[in-house]
């Protein structure tokens, strides 16, 4: 059969194509010496490299020494946003903590204020410029917040340029309730918040809602009340949950099926066995932690607790990152998390997101990263540099390092 394309590499590593809960995530498929074979952006086959030649016939393009992997998926970014934060790094190098910055008008509210001074085509450049930098570093699907508009106008202005964006890496919009704006309240935003979802739907600006659910920030009960009616007019359900205290977001994540729970540093084990049981994704985020000088995630109890995790960078101004290979090494130094749980989160991540992709796997679009490693072994282990040399998006090579 003719197809556009075969890929070779010394090593093909995937995820299986379903969701990898607990002791799962550590079986992969390795192939060595493999190759996939491309036709119309899709994966048709994939295998060892002589059983791919002999059963297919098109353009061969070969990566001799390197490793094949699905394109990695970022299922939890605050892409758009005007106001870096570099001067509370200082504040938090002196001692301060993230509550203490944000409640004296610091952290979000600092972004907020910029981001809607910010002029559209303004925050269209600097989400652009986040997009590139994730392509180069392997990323090829994000999930991507509103948050930092705080009212009807920006935030539609910001749900607006996701919708419009147009980039190699796709984009899966989220309408985000992030922090209460400071001519507000808790009652009040989160009215506001559920009057906005007539409009959000119609336009077809997000998929998803997520809400900020901590303690000083939105209750349990508020962001429930903002979650039922996401629910009902037909939006997915993701949750910035337990990250500083645990006030039962993991709980309510599972009780309302939650595609994801974000954060859950400090989740219950209650909690946590109750999204085992209702499949919903652990996002773990290690950035966040790495730049708040707090501990990281228990990722080892998570995954004992049957749970399926997924990584993600967390990008926003307080954890400055589009390098989801920066993540997996974090993830394997300070979470103790294996290289293949690292592939298989690409997985998992996927999955949260509703989206047949973070695999190699027939039917499934080609989207595809090629690191300069000889094998998934050095996922993690090597840190600091750019491993990735091409990326392959729906069968076409949109990246390549020189
Ligand atoms: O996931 N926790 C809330 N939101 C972000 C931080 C956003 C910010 O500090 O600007 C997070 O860590
Ligand atoms: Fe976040």
């Amino acid at each position: 059969m003719n197809v556009d394309t075969i890929f070779t590499a010394s090593e093909i590593a995937t995820p299986e194509n379903k969701l990898l809960k607990g002791k799962e995530m550590q079986d992969i498929v390795v192939i060595k010496d493999g190759a996939v074979a491309v036709d119309n952006g899709k994966i048709i086959d994939f295998g060892k490299e002589n059983e791919i030649r002999s059963k297919y016939s098109g353009e061969i393009i070969s990566f001799e020494g390197k490793t094949m992997l699905p394109g990695f998926v970022d299922p939890h970014t605050h892409l758009v946003f005007s106001g870096t934060r570099e001067n509370e790094l200082i504040m938090k190098l002196k001692g301060k903590k993230y509550l203490e910055i944000l409640k004296e008008g610091g952290g979000i509210q600092y972004t907020v204020e910029r981001t809607r001074a910010a002029s559209k085509s303004k925050l269209k450049k600097e989400a652009e410029k986040r997009l590139d930098n994730m392509l180069k570093n392997g990323t090829t699907t994000i999930e991507a917040k509103s948050g930092y508009g705080l009212n009807r106008k920006d935030e539609i202005k910001s749900l607006e340029i996701l919708k419009e964006m147009k980039h190699d890496v796709d984009i899966i919009p989220t309408f985000l309730v992030h922090a209460i704006p400071k001519e507000s309240n808790e009652k009040d935003y989160i009215d506001l918040c559920i009057d906005m979802l007539d409009e959000i739907k119609e336009r077809d600006l997000a998929e998803f809602v997520d809400i900020f659910c901590e303690k000083d920030v939105f209750s349990v009960q508020e962001s429930e009340r903002f979650f039922e009616a996401a629910k009902k007019k037909g939006f997915k359900l993701r949750i910035h949950a337990d990250e500083i205290e645990d006030t039962g977001g993991a709980e309510l994540a599972a009780k309302l099926n939650a595609r994801s729970a974000d954060h859950l540093l400090k989740a219950s084990d209650k909690g946590l066995k109750m999204m085992a049981t209702n499949n919903i994704v652990a996002t773990l985020l290690p950035g966040t932690p790495f730049s708040l000088f707090t501990d990281f995630p228990n990722a080892r109890k998570i995954i004992d607790l049957d749970l399926p995790v997924a990584l993600a960078t967390d990008l926003n101004p307080n954890c400055y990152t589009e390098s989801l290979q920066f993540i997996f090494s974090l993830a394997v130094f300070k979470m103790k998390m294996l290289p293949e749980e690292c592939i298989s989160s690409i997985k998992n991540g996927a999955y949260s997101l509703d989206r047949n992709i973070g695999c190699i796997d027939r039917g499934v679009n080609a989207d595809l990263v090629v690191m300069d490693i000889p094998n998934h072994r050095h996922i993690g282990y090597r840190f600091g540099v750019n491993l990735v040399g091409t990326v392959i998006k729906n069968g076409a090579i949109v990246w390549e390092s020189i």
